[in-house]
C-alpha cells in the first residue's frame, strides 16, 4: 500500500508566532487522523520552533527549498544540513513558483535532489505544465521530460524516498482546479515513467501527489482516483481546519 500524505506548503506566509500557532493547531485537530500522514512545509525562519511544535505528534515537517552546495560562501541560503538538523522529514523541491521566478532548472534539481536524499530527508519533487502547454496539447509530453529529466537520474534505491507532486501550474493559486479526470490520467502517465525506468513494482509504490487549488469541497473526489495518493495544499493549508478536512478526505 502506498502511503497517502497530505502536506501543506505555507509558501511566504505567516509570521513564526502565526505559524506556530497554526502547527498547534494542525497537531491538535490532526491528532486522530489515520486515513493520511500531515505533513507542513512553513518558511525557513519557523522550522526550529516548529519542529517544536510538532515533536511528539505524527505530523511530519517540511522545507520548501534547499541550496544546490553543502555549504560555504552561498549568502542567503539554507544547507540540507541545517534541514536535517531541525529534524526536517521533506522537502519540496522544483515547486513551480522556484521554476518560475527563480530560475530553478533540471540540472540544479538533479543537484538538490541528490542533496536531499543523501540526508535521508524525503524530496517532494514537483511537476506541471503551464496554460499555454496545457491549451496546446503538451501537458503529457511537459511533465513526462521533466520526470525523466531529474528522476531517471536517481538509483531504485534513491527513488523509492522521492515522494512526487503533480501542480498544473494554471490551477496553483488560481481557484481552478483540475477535475479528477485529468489529475489521474497525468498521475497516471507519471506513474508509467516512473515503471519505464524502475519497473513496474516501484512504480507502484510510490507516492504522487495532486497539487492546485485542492481544498475540502474537492479533495474527496481528487483522492478517490487511483493513482492520486494525496495532496500538496497551498492556500488552504494555512487554516488548520480546512487543511485537515482535506486529510479527512480519504
Ligand atoms: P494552492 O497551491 O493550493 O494554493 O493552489 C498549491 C501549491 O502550490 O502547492
Amino acid at each position: 500500500m502506498r502511503q497517502k500524505i497530505v502536506a501543506g506548503n505555507w509558501k511566504m506566509n505567516t509570521t513564526v508566532p502565526q505559524g506556530v500557532e497554526l502547527a498547534k493547531e494542525v497537531v491538535a485537530l490532526g491528532e486522530k487522523l489515520e486515513a493520511c500522514k500531515l505533513a507542513v512545509a512553513p518558511p525557513f525562519t519557523h522550522l526550529y520552533a516548529v519542529a517544536e511544535v510538532l515533536k511528539g505528534s505524527k505530523v511530519g515537517l517540511g522545507a520548501q527549498n534547499c541550496a544546490d552546495h553543502k555549504s560555504g560562501a552561498y549568502t542567503g541560503e539554507i544547507s540540507v544540513d541545517m534541514l536535517e538538523s531541525v529534524a526536517c522529514e521533506y522537502c519540496i523541491l522544483g515547486h513551480s513558483e522556484r521554476r518560475q521566478y527563480y530560475g530553478e532548472t533540471d540540472e540544479t534539481l538533479c543537484t538538490k535532489i541528490n542533496l536531499v536524499l543523501e540526508k535521508g530527508i524525503k524530496p517532494i519533487f514537483c511537476i506541471g505544465e503551464n496554460l499555454e502547454e496545457r491549451e496546446a496539447g503538451r501537458h503529457f509530453e511537459v511533465v513526462e521530460a521533466q520526470t525523466k529529466a531529474v528522476l531517471y537520474t536517481l538509483t531504485p534505491e534513491q527513488m523509492k524516498n522521492v515522494v512526487v507532486a503533480y501542480e498544473p501550474v494554471w490551477a496553483i493559486g488560481t481557484g481552478k482546479t483540475a477535475t479528477a479526470e485529468q489529475a489521474q490520467e497525468i498521475h497516471a502517465c507519471v506513474r508509467a515513467c516512473i515503471a519505464e525506468k524502475f519497473g513496474a513494482e516501484l512504480a507502484e509504490e510510490i507516492t504522487i501527489l495532486y497539487g492546485g487549488s485542492c481544498k475540502p469541497s474537492n479533495a474527496k473526489e481528487i483522492f478517490a482516483q487511483k493513482d492520486i495518493d494525496g495532496g500538496l495544499i497551498g492556500g488552504a493549508a494555512l487554516k488548520a481546519a480546512d487543511f485537515i478536512a482535506i486529510g479527512e478526505s480519504f
